[in-house]
């Protein structure tokens, strides 16, 4: 059976029972950190919303509660269509919600100080090493120039995070005249991630509107991204295909 992940109009997220003791056991201190909890987090949303803002500033995207939450359901979605366990889709989930936040501090190597930032978090949460290091991992690798796929927690995230292209990204439409990142965000009307277990495939299906921008912009803008995907679908043991307005590209 295959699975689409609406990567436009998500909002459901994943839920576990919270209270649970983790596998150091009760009396260890180390308590299970669930999604629910990092994502209601003061901190986690100052930062969230710092971040974006930063990225506002310099003129990217929206990087706000939109994109890491549909990162983080895409990630948790994907490593439970393929049979991994509920807590590592859940840590997925959880490195998807956080990957962003090193922007806060700087774009450059924002993957990196991200991570640095969520093991304090995550720490004085009580999450165990063993968990925290394993969230810092997909962090530190989700950016495509300086990352790869490390685990399956990091192979979910980058491919959450590099199929958010869409529309709804664009912060001011005006700019996509001048601007080809906006301008193919701007062209891209509907995308899917689609998460075939059965065929071990994975598929991002996009719909774009060829009088804003044509297909060719988007590859090169997007290239180095569609490689990490492909690179993050082999380490899943899935291949990755691109599909744009129906037709097969990869
Ligand atoms: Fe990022
Ligand atoms: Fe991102």
């Amino acid at each position: 059976m295959s699975h689409r992940n609406n990567v436009n109009n998500h909002r459901t997220s994943p839920s576990t029972p919270e209270g649970v003791p983790g596998p150091e056991g009760p009396g260890t201190g180390a308590r299970v950190v669930t999604f629910e909890a990092v994502r209601d987090n003061p901190r986690v949303k100052a930062f969230i919303r710092s971040a974006d803002h930063a990225l506002e500033i310099i003129g990217y995207t929206e990087h706000g509660e939109r994109h890491v939450g549909l990162v983080a359901h895409i990630a948790y979605n994907t490593l439970k269509r393929l049979g991994h366990s509920e807590r590592d889709a859940e840590l997925a989930a959880i490195a998807g919600y956080l990957h962003d936040i090193g922007n806060a501090v700087n774009r450059e190597q924002h993957a990196q100080t991200g991570a640095v930032m969520a093991m304090r978090i995550l720490t004085d949460m009580g999450m165990p090493d063993h968990e925290i290091v394993q969230v810092m991992g997909a962090i530190g690798n989700h950016h495509e120039t300086d990352g790869c796929a490390i685990s399956p927690v990091s192979a979910a995230v980058i491919l959450g995070d590099k199929s958010d292209v869409h529309r709804t990204r664009v912060r001011n439409p005006d700019m996509i005249k001048f601007d080809v990142h906006d301008r193919v965000n701007y062209a891209v009307e509907k995308s899917f991630l689609n998460v075939d277990e059965s065929r071990k495939e994975i598929t991002l299906e996009l719909t774009i509107d060829t009088k804003i921008s044509q297909v060719m912009e988007y590859f090169e803008i997007f290239m180095t991204r569609m490689l990490a995907c492909r690179k993050a679908a082999i380490y899943l043991g899935t291949s990755f295909g691109l599909t744009v307005n129906g037709n097969r590209l990869t």
